[in-house]
């Protein structure tokens, strides 16, 4: 008998005799049946067991418990009426481990203690979905990159500096000293292209967000790109197709996962390329829909909102103030810079932060003293400037947004096993 995997049976592959290991996710007694639905990690499928099969041995399931572990041999059987399509018809069983009574019910939990369990919660069919859909995203994103002649490289994460202002930094004590947590790749990315041209590094950013939001986390990874030789509008180029080769890769991959979530006919109907508007279109667009915003403000979350439900493929807002944005972004002119955040349609929002960087030494001097930050710190970031300045490009994605997105989840937390948010480090 062949070990094969749900998923196998899901997709039609699997031969008709068959050894299953996996979890009990559920478990029935009928009067001599027993049906167990099983899983393991690929999907579930439910196993029926009967007493006039299994003999004597029957009598070893009545211990069985939810998440006890079992080896389940017996012959799959296409059957519409069963969940999926398919079910195993039980021909022989040994039960590994039977669980103490799991505490995950199937009754209503609250969030605080699904977070204080999620070691267990993880177990759910929903968060495996979830965790396959963000593999074959990163996946995606890996295999564009090389195939397009990006380098993946590896920043530090511990950092002397700043990347996206002060207000965020996670402060560290670097050996009596102070650090910080990384909040982004990007300056050490933009030292690397002089060595290999262009690169990418998919790493953990850090951010100390201070207040309770249905999209930030304090720790998400963090997939950036900077290129050599590139101008901003290249760069909204390469992110589109970065981010297009990610859908279709989901579609072609995860098409069952991506059901548990979302009509996926709503992903294959995006096409390139994305539209482009100005940030000075949004504000006029929120100011006659009575929003309290003035030209100069950042976007905020409810604003994003507004304007991200009014798509339904991802979209880019360009050139925003310099006010609004980081110190490294090249001027478009007095008052703008050459930038663009990408947005998740649907009522989602910003999913990726990019920019053409300024190359004048001067203006990154004066534009770091508007900002209080202490130059000595970027005595290094400086130099790149110094010698053998380029123009250049790049961005971060936010990996959790576009899994958020996606999966149309209500909470970006949902969308890494162990979500690190304010007050919470535990499990
Ligand atoms: O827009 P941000 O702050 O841009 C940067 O960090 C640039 N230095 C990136 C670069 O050019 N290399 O962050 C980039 C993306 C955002 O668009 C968002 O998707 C994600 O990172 N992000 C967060 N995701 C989850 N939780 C948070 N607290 C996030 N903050 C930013
Ligand atoms: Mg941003």
């Amino acid at each position: 008998m062949v070990d094969v995997k749900i998923s196998d049976i899901l997709d039609g592959k699997a031969e008709s005799d068959v050894q299953l290991k996996g979890w009990v996710w559920n478990i029935r007694f009928g009067g001599g049946i027993v049906f167990i639905v099983l899983r393991d990690g690929t999907g579930t499928i439910q196993c029926i067991a009967k007493k006039e099969e299994l003999g004597d041995k029957f009598k070893e399931l009545e211990n069985l418990t939810r998440e006890s572990s079992i080896v389940i041999r017996g012959r799959a059987k296409k059957d519409e009426r069963a969940p999926g399509g398919y079910e195993i018809h039980c021909k022989d069983f040994d039960i590994v481990y039977v669980s103490e009574e799991f505490p995950i019910g199937k009754k209503e939990h609250g969030p605080a203690f699904l977070l204080d369990n999620r070691h267990l919660v993880l177990r759910s069919p929903r968060y495996a979905a979830i965790m396959r859909i963000k593999d074959t995203i990163l996946h995606g994103a890996r295999e564009w990159f090389r195939e397009n002649g990006f380098t993946e490289v590896t920043p530090p994460i511990i950092s002397g500096n700043s990347c996206e202002g002060g207000s965020t930094l996670f402060e560290l004590n670097y050996f009596g000293k102070k650090a910080y947590l990384s909040q982004s790749a990007q300056l050490y990315l933009e030292a690397l292209i002089f060595s290999l041209g262009k690169v990418y590094s998919i790493t953990p950013s850090f951010r100390a967000e201070k207040s309770r939001t249905r999209r930030h986390l304090a720790e998400y990874w963090h997939i950036e790109a900077e290129e050599p030789w590139t101008t901003e509008e290249e760069n909204e180029k390469i992110e589109e197709n970065l981010v297009f080769h990610i859908i279709r890769k989901v579609l072609d991959e995860r098409k069952r996962e991506l059901s548990m979530f979302r009509d996926p006919s709503t992903l294959e109907r995006i096409q390139k390329p994305f539209p482009r508007i100005k940030y000075s279109e949004v504000i006029n667009t929120l100011q006659k829909n009575g929003y309290d915003i003035k030209w100069g403000d950042d976007l905020g979350a409810d604003e994003e909102y507004f304007i991200s439900k009014k798509f339904d493929s991802p979209f880019f807002i360009q050139n925003f103030p310099k006010e609004a944005k980081a110190f490294y972004m090249k001027r478009l002119d007095e008052k703008l810079v050459k930038c663009a955040d990408m947005i998740a349609p649907e009522g989602y929002g910003e999913m990726i932060g990019g920019s053409e960087r300024e190359t004048d030494v001067d203006v990154l001097i004066k534009r770091l003293e508007e900002q209080e930050e202490n130059i000595e710190n970027y005595k290094w970031y400086l130099d790149l400037r110094r010698y053998g300045s380029v123009s250049h490009s790049g961005f971060g994605l936010g990996t959790e947004r576009m899994v958020w997105w996606i999966c149309k989840l209500d909470h970006i937390r949902d969308t890494i096993p162990f979500p690190r948010v304010i007050n919470r480090y535990y499990p």
